[in-house]
């Protein structure tokens, strides 16, 4: 038993292992972060927010917060610096930060495609992507520079596939107004899959992998019109827990997924299986 305990502490040992997640102080970040810490590494939390959010209030462990937009290059790599300054490089970066229209958002934002504002559309792009593109080209680029890193780039099955845009439909109902998933989330959510593709083989010599991980819905307080007609969709049945990604990250951070790179780890509760 001992000896079996070992063997698993060894493959996903993050002891002291410096990770950064951005968008750290939402939903799933916060929940990367705990589980993270759980297992001693230290946490750099990257967020636009005013400070530390409540979600880690308690965290304990080695924890960071530095606020930073990632569409500004020079604030990450002031970033970088003050990792670098504190601790050592990151081993780990989760691109996770994004912009999304939840199903309770305002319509203005879910306009239909045709009225969709190119603002929009931007800014959308602007996090989704050129954050991660920002981001694996500062701690990516030390990380290929020192031999070492694991790089987990977050879609969705929205990227995979299309919204299903009838499970949004009882907001047009209720309102009177339309109410469609943008196209932004899903395009730069599929982007991320070949993103993720091309840093994995150009650093694949260089010891850094690179792998995207694919979230279904997480249950989040959401309208119950929307959470009926979403666990229709799932073959379990129900949405995602928040915590359920959270060993899927302790593997792809770690030795445990060390022959992985450039792959996408799917988990949806069947989402995408029928
Ligand atoms: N929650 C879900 O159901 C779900 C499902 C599939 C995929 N995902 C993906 O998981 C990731 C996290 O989702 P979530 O639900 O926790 O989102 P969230 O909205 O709770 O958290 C996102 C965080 O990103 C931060 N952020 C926004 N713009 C930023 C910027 N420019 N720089 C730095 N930080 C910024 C926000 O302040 C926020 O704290 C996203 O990539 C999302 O697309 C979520």
């Amino acid at each position: 038993m001992g000896l079996k305990n070992d063997y698993l502490n060894n493959l996903f040992n993050l002891r002291d292992k410096v990770a950064v997640i951005t968008g750290g102080n939402g939903q799933l970040g916060s929940e990367y972060a705990k589980a993270l810490l759980s297992v001693g590494a230290r946490v750099v939390v990257l967020d636009t927010t005013d400070g530390m959010g409540e979600r880690l209030a308690d965290a304990g462990g080695s924890l960071m917060y530095l606020q930073t937009d990632i569409t500004d290059k020079k604030k990450v790599e002031r970033a970088l610096e003050a990792i670098e300054e504190k601790w050592e490089a990151p081993h780990i970066l989760i691109n996770n930060a994004a912009l999304d229209s939840p199903p309770g958002a305002n319509p203005e934002e879910n306009r239909s495609f045709e009225k969709y504002s190119l603002e929009s559309w931007q800014s959308v792009l602007g996090v989704n992507l050129t954050g991660p593109f920002i981001c694996c080209q500062v701690f990516g680029g030390k990380m290929a520079e020192l031999g070492r890193g694991s790089i987990i780039n977050i879609s969705s099955t929205y990227g995979l596939v299309s919204p299903n845009q009838g499970v949004y439909k009882y907001r047009e109902e209720k309102e009177g107004v339309p109410f469609v998933k943008p196209i932004s989330y899903s395009a730069t959510k599929s982007a991320v899959l070949n993103f993720t593709r091309y840093l994995a083989t150009y650093w694949a010599k260089k010891g850094v992998r690179v792998n995207t991980l694919i979230p279904g819905g997480v249950f989040n307080g959401q309208d119950q019109e929307f959470i009926n007609e979403y666990k229709k969709l799932v073959p379990m049945g129900r949405m995602a827990r928040g915590d359920e990604y959270n060993a899927a990250v302790l593997f792809l951070s770690s030795d445990a997924s060390s022959y992985m790179t450039g792959a996408s780890l799917v988990i949806d509760g069947g989402w995408t299986a029928w």
